[in-house]
């Protein structure tokens, strides 16, 4: 009886253990994004010539965060373009200078130019080509960014206040339970949040914009509907829109499937290089998803 109740005890312990050990490997961290409008200024001990930038990092949030935060490993904090290591020096070195062993890191003025400006200059040529090629509408040209120096550096630059607030975004792995009131058939899905951010982050918060509050899917008004409508299973039927189910597998099961018909075709037509790109694991198996508690 001793032995019994030593070794179910043991048993516990080993059990508890690894459960909270696979709890803290789990669980998401979360960072702040600053919302809002930020003042790019340049450390103070470099003499400038131009005025600091307004940027709104709020309008840019619909591009992927990787368009200017290139080496984020989506599971850490976000580093400042200026820290130690990144984009230090202000100005390219001049050629004659002593080659620095920095010199594959661009500068400072390099990097932003580089990706603000080359991303407003394509924007313009994307813009402009499509008013070639569609019936000569104007109206999109207007939607790229700043080109001419003036647009970012205004002449009279006025000090304002820059009041930024932030929302909190979960890396890492978030748990999906079905919502409240559901009896579910399946376990949870664990899913790795951070590894879908190549996805812009309106494919899934399609209703998200200007760093507005992200809101759940199954948010009142949204997805909240726990049943499938009494004349139609079918997923796709308009009517299941609001249904949970049908919303999550639309969205998920569907892209993962997708992904699997294209790596299909593409072994077919032996195009093998398009192969790695979408040899990925985007599960399609029920319990590659439902695999929580
Ligand atoms: C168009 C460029 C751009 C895009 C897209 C962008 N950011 Fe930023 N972000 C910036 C700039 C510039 C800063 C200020 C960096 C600095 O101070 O050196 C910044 C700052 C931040 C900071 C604060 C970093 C710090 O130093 O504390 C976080 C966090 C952040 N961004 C997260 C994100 C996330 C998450 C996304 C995607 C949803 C995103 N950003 C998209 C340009 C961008
Ligand atoms: C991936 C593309 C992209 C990148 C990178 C980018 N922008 Fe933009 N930017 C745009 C587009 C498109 C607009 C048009 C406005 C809109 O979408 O509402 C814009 C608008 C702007 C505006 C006009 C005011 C506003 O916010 O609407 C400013 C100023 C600006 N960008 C500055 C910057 C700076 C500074 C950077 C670099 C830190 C930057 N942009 C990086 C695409 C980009
Ligand atoms: C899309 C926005 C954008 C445009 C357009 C732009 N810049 Fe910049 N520039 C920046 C940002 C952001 C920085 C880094 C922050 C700062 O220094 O204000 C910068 C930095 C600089 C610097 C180094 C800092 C200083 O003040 O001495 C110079 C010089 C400069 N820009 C000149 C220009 C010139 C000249 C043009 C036009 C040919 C131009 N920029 C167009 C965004 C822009
Ligand atoms: C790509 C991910 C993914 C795959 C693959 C997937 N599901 Fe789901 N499923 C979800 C998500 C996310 C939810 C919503 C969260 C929840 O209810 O657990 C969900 C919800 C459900 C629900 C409603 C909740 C419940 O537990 O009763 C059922 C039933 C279900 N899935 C069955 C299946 C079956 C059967 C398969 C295999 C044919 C499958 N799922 C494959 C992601 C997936
Ligand atoms: C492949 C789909 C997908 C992509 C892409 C995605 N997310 Fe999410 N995100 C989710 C799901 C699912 C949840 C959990 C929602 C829930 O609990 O109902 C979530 C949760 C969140 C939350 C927490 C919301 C809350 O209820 O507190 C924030 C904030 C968020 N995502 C921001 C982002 C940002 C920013 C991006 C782009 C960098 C992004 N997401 C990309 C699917 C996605
Ligand atoms: C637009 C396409 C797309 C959407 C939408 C999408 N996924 Fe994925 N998913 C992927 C891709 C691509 C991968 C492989 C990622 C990688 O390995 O870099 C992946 C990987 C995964 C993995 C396996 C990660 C691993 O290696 O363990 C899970 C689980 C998963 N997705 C669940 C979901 C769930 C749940 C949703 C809906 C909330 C969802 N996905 C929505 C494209 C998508």
């Amino acid at each position: 009886m001793k032995r019994n109740l030593f070794f179910i005890f043991c048993v516990l312990i080993i059990f508890i253990t690894k459960s909270s050990l696979i709890a803290a490997e789990d669980s998401p961290k979360n960072i702040q994004v600053p919302v809002g409008t930020m003042l790019i200024q340049v450390p103070a001990h470099f003499q400038t010539k131009k005025s600091p930038v307004r940027f709104s990092h709020s309008t840019h949030l619909k591009f992927s965060c990787m368009a200017c935060h290139h080496e984020w490993d989506r599971l850490s904090p976000v580093q400042g373009c200026t820290s130690s290591g990144c984009h230090e020096r202000l100005k390219p070195s001049p050629p004659s200078g002593k080659p620095s062993q920095n010199k594959k890191i661009i500068s400072l003025t390099g990097a932003y130019h580089k990706a603000c400006r080359g991303c407003h200059r394509n924007q313009l040529k994307q813009a402009i080509e499509t008013t070639k090629t569609s019936s000569g509408q104007k109206s999109n040209i207007q939607a790229s960014g700043p080109i001419a120096c003036a647009g970012c550096h205004p002449e009279t630059f006025m000090a304002k206040e820059h009041p930024l607030t932030s929302f909190s975004l979960p890396l890492g792995m978030i748990t999906i339970p079905p919502p409240d009131g559901v009896e579910a058939k399946r376990s949870s899905v664990n899913f790795p949040h951070s590894l879908h951010f190549d996805q812009d982050c309106r494919v899934c918060h399609h209703d998200w914009g200007d760093g507005r509050e992200v809101k759940s899917c199954t948010t009142s008004g949204c997805h909240d509907q726990l049943k499938a409508d009494e004349s139609s299973r079918n997923i796709s039927d308009p009517k299941n829109k609001k249904y949970f189910l049908a919303a999550y597998h639309k969205k998920c099961f569907h892209c993962h499937l997708d992904l699997k018909k294209q790596k299909n075709i593409l072994v077919k037509t032996d195009k093998i290089d398009g192969i790695t790109a979408l040899n990925k694991n985007a599960p399609i198996r029920c319990n590659g998803c439902h695999n929580g508690e």
